[in-house]
């Protein structure tokens, strides 16, 4: 499974590159956000453009997806093909974010532009990761429509389901693949049970027809979610920071650490160190 790094921060980014573990980054309009804020509140000059200029040349050779912020057809692709002319040049790896239906309520004219966009912008020859999938069926169709990745959010299921149980949580806790139970049932939503079910139901269709679209599990909360998408199949997760450091973390590892320093011998030491 490769890993993306799901951050706009460049010391973030510049990290994990340095850990040689890295296969792209993903960003959206609420990470940009984040670090626009960093900048403004130390005072700091805020170029975005030059930003995410220096982003791309950081993660060149592996995906960088920038996001799409508007919600009809029109805006979509030109500002996909806009984002693509600006930055693609700089380090040839933009991939564009569509959402997969960019309505703020069901049932609105604009509910298949999303689509639509993505399948101008593929012709196009731009690579698309379509962001904000819910539902199989969502990925199914930006499949159809010639996405490059699929974006299942993981976390956000996870989140909604608990916040429906009233159970109280941190970003970071684990939440059951198998889902959650409560007098005596499992509670789903549209027949997902879970995040990392919503990963595997997609790659099961998308195996089951061959379908080339890469699975990127997205909303990842915690190294265990992690694994678990990576058990379900997922092509691609991205990943905070904080969980792609979670995933070398164990206590025991730190505790063979210590007693293993502490009983290296001058003899060893003296063949090993040189
Ligand atoms: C992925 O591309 C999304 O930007 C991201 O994973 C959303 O994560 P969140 O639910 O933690 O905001």
């Amino acid at each position: 499974m490769e890993i993306f790094i799901d951050t706009a921060k460049l010391e973030e980014i510049e990290q994990a590159y340095s850990y040689g573990i890295l296969d792209g980054v993903t960003t959206n309009p609420s990470l940009v956000k984040k670090i626009v804020d960093d900048l403004k509140s130390k005072g700091k000059d805020v170029s975005v453009e030059s930003y995410i200029k220096k982003i791309l040349k950081l993660a060149r050779g592996t995906p960088v997806s920038l996001e799409v912020i508007g919600t009809t057809y029109k805006e979509m692709v030109e500002e996909g093909k806009r984002l693509f002319k600006k930055f693609n040049p700089v380090a040839k790896n933009v991939y564009v974010k569509i959402p997969v239906n960019p309505a703020f309520e069901e049932d609105s004219e604009n509910m298949f532009d999303g689509i639509k966009a993505i399948k101008t912008l593929t012709k196009a020859r731009i690579p698309i990761n379509c962001t904000l999938i819910f539902t199989p069926e969502q990925a199914l169709m930006a499949a159809k429509a010639g996405a490059s990745f699929v974006s299942p959010f993981a976390g956000r299921i996870d989140d909604d389901i608990r916040k429906r149980v009233g159970v109280k949580f941190e970003k970071s806790d684990y939440f059951p693949a198998s889902g959650w139970e409560k007098s005596g049932k499992i509670l789903e939503d549209n027949g997902v049970v879970s995040g990392v079910d919503l990963v595997w139901q997609c790659v099961e269709i998308f195996r089951t027809y061959n379908i080339k679209t890469k699975v990127l599990a997205a909303s990842i909360r915690n190294a265990r979610q992690t694994r678990e998408v990576a058990l379900a199949g997922a092509d691609i997760a991205t990943l905070p920071f904080y969980v792609i450091k979670e995933m070398l973390t164990h206590y025991k590892t730190i505790e063979g650490m210590k007693s293993f320093t502490a009983d290296v011998v001058p003899e060893y030491a003296k063949i090993v160190k040189g």
